[in-house]
């Protein structure tokens, strides 16, 4: 069975080839870089707005991973248009199954970003495909990356009454890569990370991992996001949930030398391609949308 990965140099994307790999799967992986294949992955040029590339992409394409995004301050050109694009190919080539990744909340609290996944969710509903949705909460990786950013600032100020469910993104592939084997389940599933906590926690725990002492004054962060995010719209109670915390991904246990593959290919959370990165490309989810100054609190 071969999967078209969309999105596949991206934060899940870098642990869900390697995962589909791990499963069997042949996998065809898009990006609008050009990229040597290898003997586990055929990478393939394709652009999801401009619709290049696409046909060829899908070419004996039994499943698709969609997990392109322009990310919240992409106005939903990927998510939204881009989608549109890929049904209508998906379509004229005869794909089976598409499955799209979506956010924890984005049908309770369909503000900015949510609102274009809401949207290409509905698409997808509505392609005559069939389909599965997988939404999930913000990645530890994702955060991670948002936070270094941030400690650019003097201060890091913080909202303690939002509360956060990260999830690490090598159990999210994992998860995803165990949704191709039944087929499409035609409903939206969620997945989140095991523990809910604080804003101060998250920052304060960052701020420890990382060696680095900032004042984090009280705020309330402003907008609608962050009040759908207050009242807990963007948690999630579904089982299976992923078991590595905020902490541990932080504080990891050295990896096993013993797991040549996993070290090698895999979306293991302990393999290097799972280890924090610093990557400048920001992306984070569950409110900086429509963000104002802080006001103390
Ligand atoms: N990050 C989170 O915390 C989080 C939480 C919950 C759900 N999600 C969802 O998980 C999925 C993956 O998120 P992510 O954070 O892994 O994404 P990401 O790291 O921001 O990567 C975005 C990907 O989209 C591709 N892309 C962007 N524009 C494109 C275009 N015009 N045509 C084709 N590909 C394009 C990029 O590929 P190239 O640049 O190589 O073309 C890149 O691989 C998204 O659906 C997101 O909404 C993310």
């Amino acid at each position: 069975m071969r999967i078209l990965v969309t999105g596949a140099t991206g934060t899940l994307g870098g642990a869900l080839v390697p995962a589909l790999v791990k499963e069997g799967y042949q996998v065809r992986a898009l990006s609008r870089a050009k990229r040597d294949s290898t003997a586990h992955v055929e990478w393939i040029w394709g652009d999801l707005v401009s619709g290049k590339g696409l046909d060829e992409a899908l070419r004996e394409v039994d499943a698709i991973a969609h997990l392109a995004t322009s990310g919240p301050r992409g106005r939903g050109v990927v998510d939204v248009p881009g989608t549109r694009m890929l049904i209508a190919a998906a379509h004229a080539a005869g794909v089976p199954h598409l499955l799209f990744t979506s956010v924890v909340g984005s049908d309770r609290a369909a503000v900015g970003y949510l609102a274009h996944k809401l949207e290409a969710e509905r698409l997808i509903a509505e392609s005559g495909l069939g389909w599965t949705v997988l939404r999930a909460t913000p990645f530890h990786q994702s955060l991670d990356r948002r936070l270094k950013d941030f400690s650019a600032l003097p201060a890091l100020p913080v909202d303690r009454s939002l509360p956060w469910q990260p999830v690490h993104s090598g159990e999210v592939a994992a998860r995803v890569a165990g949704l191709f084997a039944g087929g499409p389940l035609r409903t939206e599933i969620e997945y989140g990370g095991p523990q809910v906590i604080d804003t101060e926690e998250l920052v304060k725990t960052w701020l420890r991992a990382r060696d680095l002492r900032r004042p984090c004054p009280p705020v309330r962060y402003p907008g609608r996001l962050y009040a759908a995010q207050r009242a807990g719209d963007l948690l999630t109670d579904a089982t299976p949930k992923g078991e590595i915390t905020w902490h541990d991904y932080l504080f990891p246990p050295p990896p096993d030398p013993s797991d040549d593959f996993a070290s090698e290919h895999t979306a293991s959370p302990t393999s290097p391609a799972n280890q924090p990165e610093y990557d400048p490309d920001l992306h984070v989810y569950g409110g900086d949308e429509g963000y104002e100054r802080p006001t103390r609190g």
